[in-house]
This record gives C-alpha cells, sequence and structure tokens, in this order.
C-alpha cells in the first residue's frame, strides 16, 4: 500500500490505547483523540513547502521561514471535529472547511449534508481530517468533493484505518497519501473497522 504512511510514535501508540478501550469515557475519549492528533499533525506537517525570509533577532539578522502555501483543514462532521483544535494550535494561520458526510446504515454509501470552505482551496495544502477510514467510501466522497471544488494538494489524516478504506482510496486517489497511526486487521459485516474502536462519533460526544 504504496499510500499509506503509518506513523509510529510511542506516545501515539499509548493514545490509541485509551482510545480502542471500551470503558473510556467521552471526556477522555477526546482528549485523548486531541493528544494523537497533536502527533499526527506534527508527521503530516513535516512535508509542507516552506518559503526561506529573514528575521532580526534582539543581536543581529538571521534565516528563518515561513510556510510557503496556506493550510487549510477539512473535519468530516462529525468525527472529525475532534482533531481540529489539535491541528489548529500547530497550524494557527489555517482555514478551516467544513463536510458534513454521514454513511447509510444499510448500503454503507456516503451521504453528504454540508460544506463549506475557504476560498484558498486551489492554492492550499489541504489536510482532511476523520479519525476512521473503514470502507473508505466517506473518504473518497469528501476527496472528490475537494477535488471538484478546485484542491489539488491534498493529503487525509486518520487514527485507524482499514485495509479496504486504503486501497479505495489508493484506486480512487493515487496521490493522496494516507496518514494513520494503525492499520488494523478488517471490516465486520457492518463496515465498522475491527478491533477498531467502534463508532468515533458517537463515543466523542456520547450518543448510539
Ligand atoms: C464515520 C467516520 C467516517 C466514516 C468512515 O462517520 O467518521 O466519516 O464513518 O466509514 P467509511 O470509510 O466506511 O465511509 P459516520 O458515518 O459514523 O458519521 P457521523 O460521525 O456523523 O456519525
Ligand atoms: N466509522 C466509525 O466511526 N467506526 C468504524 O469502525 C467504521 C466507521
Amino acid at each position: 500500500m504504496r499510500n499509506l504512511v503509518l506513523v509510529r510514535h510511542p506516545l501515539l501508540a499509548c493514545e490509541l490505547t485509551v482510545l480502542r478501550r471500551r470503558g473510556t469515557p467521552p471526556a477522555g475519549f477526546r482528549a485523548a483523540l486531541r493528544r494523537a492528533s497533536l502527533l499526527l499533525a506534527c508527521e503530516v506537517s513535516r512535508a509542507l513547502p516552506l518559503r526561506r525570509s529573514r528575521v532580526r533577532t534582539p543581536l543581529a539578522p538571521a534565516p528563518g521561514w515561513t510556510l510557503a502555501s496556506p493550510v487549510v483543514l477539512v473535519p468530516v462532521l462529525r468525527a472529525g471535529l475532534g482533531m481540529t483544535d489539535a491541528f489548529l494550535e500547530l497550524m494557527p494561520e489555517a482555514r478551516v472547511g467544513h463536510l458534513g458526510i454521514y454513511r447509510d446504515e444499510e448500503t454503507l454509501d456516503p451521504v453528504e449534508y454540508y460544506s463549506s470552505h475557504p476560498r484558498e482551496l486551489r492554492r492550499a495544502s489541504v489536510l482532511l481530517l476523520d479519525p476512521m477510514l473503514a470502507t473508505g467510501g466517506s473518504a473518497c466522497a469528501a476527496l472528490a468533493a475537494l477535488e471538484s471544488r478546485g484542491a489539488r494538494d491534498l493529503r487525509l489524516v486518520t487514527l485507524l484505518a482499514a485495509p479496504q478504506g486504503v486501497r479505495a482510496v489508493a484506486r480512487e486517489h493515487p496521490d493522496v497519501p494516507v496518514f494513520t497511526a494503525a492499520l488494523d486487521r478488517t471490516l465486520n459485516s457492518r463496515g465498522y473497522i475491527v478491533p477498531g474502536l467502534g463508532d468515533a462519533g458517537d463515543r466523542q460526544f456520547g450518543t448510539g
């Protein structure tokens, strides 16, 4: 799976364990997802293009750097919301688009119900945020929606991925790298990642 970037970090492995544990309450789940997202944000931002600049220290001029292109974060509602603040913490200048997509429970097909994006999409580094990549239907629909609005430089950031989802993204969006903290075994008959962590939206917001 050449499109997959498996992010390995001891702290991320510990946060993922908290997130997987069935007894973790919503408050603990949200806090662990935020910390895990900080570590993912460090890794996915490694490849952002830089532009040289100059800075004056109290003593002398020094070389400096700024990001060469704007960053746009696009969380997929609902579960991607839990990743957004951590990314904004590290990239405070980033603009934020929103995509509302849910899976039809019977067909598992993605249904888009909301979309709002900043104008920079075309020249921005776009980071699509969704903790779960299961069948890949939602991610592929989200990527297609962003591409149709002009986005060209896209990365997908997830916490957990199933092989089926990674393959679907590779097939439909071969240029989009998928960053994830873990590649799990498979999907069950209802399209849930196994072993996974359950429903990421329900676990964050205490629904379900
Ligand atoms: C979850 C998750 C992804 C999608 C992944 O959202 O946040 O968007 O499922 O599944 P897929 O790869 O098979 O498409 P969900 O449909 O539960 O929406 P919700 O967060 O609004 O409940
Ligand atoms: N969506 C989730 O929240 N969890 C899964 O395991 C699959 C899709």
